[in-house]
């Protein structure tokens, strides 16, 4: 008979004596990520496998990269790269094709795809997922959100820790790198993206980043695995992070909180809410305390509370980690049914109900009641007022009110803007 300490020396002997498996990627992309993809495959030593490069498609051969290519496979034919015959496809060309089509190509032919694309997540999830259970083929995506910290596999193996009924998260490393240098710094946003940029956390065309596009893909991809909801991207209510001001920081930090650049959902009622763009998050908040280029994410469960996991949103080496732990998994998932569950398609997201952060502008605010008394009159509860403070040749005043709808926040400083004669600009209050 054998004894729980025999079993465990004989899978010991098993794992010591098998040979490391090889496992043949096709490398759609040998960009940043593509490039350190394949530096780690070269270097890693996982005691399970070997990886091998067998084809790496790319646009432009002659491209300086961040690898030495010469001793790489390199296609422009991505038919071809396919051909090769790969244990697994690796899709980290970005955008939605050609990317769509080999991706659709790969799981008719039952080759698992791992792809760090959350753009095309969120554009033609639907389809990619039915093609991977049609064909009873692996797809996964950990790096796609927060790329350094693999949390969605896990969830996805445990069906009553993954019943999530809301998340709130900061899941552009961009966007909250240029609050928190503008809070660090007193710093003015051009002059902070400047900064991200001069340190590699900016595109020089940043505009999917700080408009909040790109962290509006990474929602529907999470709304997709936590909810099972398909939403396009169009929509999800978004602000940019450009219309913050260094003062707003200086007054959120005097309220007790931050301004982070959030995404935020919650879809317990059938319908989700969601919004993405810059809020005040007090300082109970797990998010205040996230800064610089980190991610972090916070989801409600309902059998295991409120769990928050933080780190590394982006950067070639912590992606490519991630995308080879998911070749890895891809091999040993074979032919059983992908992660991504089955979804239903909605086709309007409500906007959440939260507090609200608001700046007031004018020439004249002397009275430094009126304004919050105005508002509490309209029913916005009033939680603090800040004194007024002089800026750009006007005062400003800031008001951070209780929990109330889009519209009755907005009709409240529709009346405000036309009796007190001042300018408002609300952005969103969590807790
Ligand atoms: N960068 C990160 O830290 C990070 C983190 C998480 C997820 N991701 C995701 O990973 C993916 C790749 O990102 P990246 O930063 O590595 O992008 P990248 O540096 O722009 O690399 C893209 C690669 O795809 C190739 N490519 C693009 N279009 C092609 C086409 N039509 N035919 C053949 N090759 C084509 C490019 O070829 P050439 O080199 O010849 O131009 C390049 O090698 C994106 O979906 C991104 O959202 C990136």
């Amino acid at each position: 008979m054998s004894t729980v300490a025999s079993l465990v020396r004989e899978e010991d002997a098993a794992s010591v004596a098998a040979p490391p498996r090889d496992i043949r990627i096709a490398l759609l992309g040998l960009g940043q990520v593509g490039s350190a993809v394949a530096a780690l495959a070269r270097t890693s030593t996982h005691a399970s496998h070997r990886f091998a490069v067998a084809s790496a498609l790319v646009r432009s051969p002659e491209r300086v990269r961040p690898i030495d290519p010469s001793t790489l496979p390199l296609t422009m034919d991505g038919a071809a790269a396919l051909d090769t015959r790969p244990d697994v496809v690796v899709e980290v060309l970005g955008g939605l094709e050609p990317a769509r089509t080999l991706v659709l190509a790969a799981l008719a032919r039952r080759i698992p795809v791992v792809t760090a694309n959350k753009s095309l997540l969120a554009a033609h999830g639907d389809e990619l997922i039915a093609a991977a259970a049609r064909t009873s083929t692996p797809l996964l995506h950990e790096a796609a959100v927060l790329a350094g910290v693999p949390f969605l596999g896990t969830f996805s193996r445990r069906p009553l820790a993954s019943d999530v009924t809301a998340l709130s998260g900061i899941v552009n490393g961009t966007s909250n790198f240029i609050l928190s240098r503008m809070a660090a710094d007193r710093a003015g946003f051009r002059q902070a993206l400047l900064d991200a940029q001069q340190a590699g956390y900016a595109e020089p065309e940043p505009s999917k980043d700080v408009d909040g596009d790109d962290a509006t893909e990474k929602l529907c991809v999470l709304l997709r695995h936590f909810a099972g909801i398909s939403v396009a991207p169009a929509l999800i209510d978004r602000t940019g992070v450009g219309g913050v001001e260094p003062c707003d920081l200086e007054c959120a930090s005097s309220f007790g909180g931050a301004i982070r650049p959030i995404v935020a959902a919650e879809w317990e009622s059938g319908t989700p809410s969601a919004f993405v763009g810059p809020a005040f998050v007090a300082s109970s908040h797990p998010l205040s305390r996230i800064d610089g280029v980190q991610n972090a994410i916070s989801l409600r469960t309902r059998w295991s509370g409120d769990v928050f996991f933080s780190g590394p949103g982006a950067g070639p080496t912590v992606t490519a980690a991630t995308v080879l732990d998911d070749v890895v998994e891809a091999v040993r998932l074979g032919g059983t049914p992908p992660l991504l569950r089955a979804t239903r398609t909605v086709t309007s997201c409500d906007v959440p109900v939260t507090g609200w952060f608001i700046r007031l502008v004018a020439d004249d605010l002397s009275d430094a009641q009126r304004a919050p008394a105005t508002l509490t009159r309209l029913g916005v509860r009033v939680r603090r007022v800040s004194p007024v403070v002089e800026r750009y040749g006007q005062q400003r005043q800031w008001v951070l009110a209780g929990p109330c709808t889009d519209a009755h926040v907005r009709a409240a400083l529709d009346v405000l803007e036309t009796t007190a004669g001042c300018r408002t600009r609300p952005i969103r209050a969590i807790e």
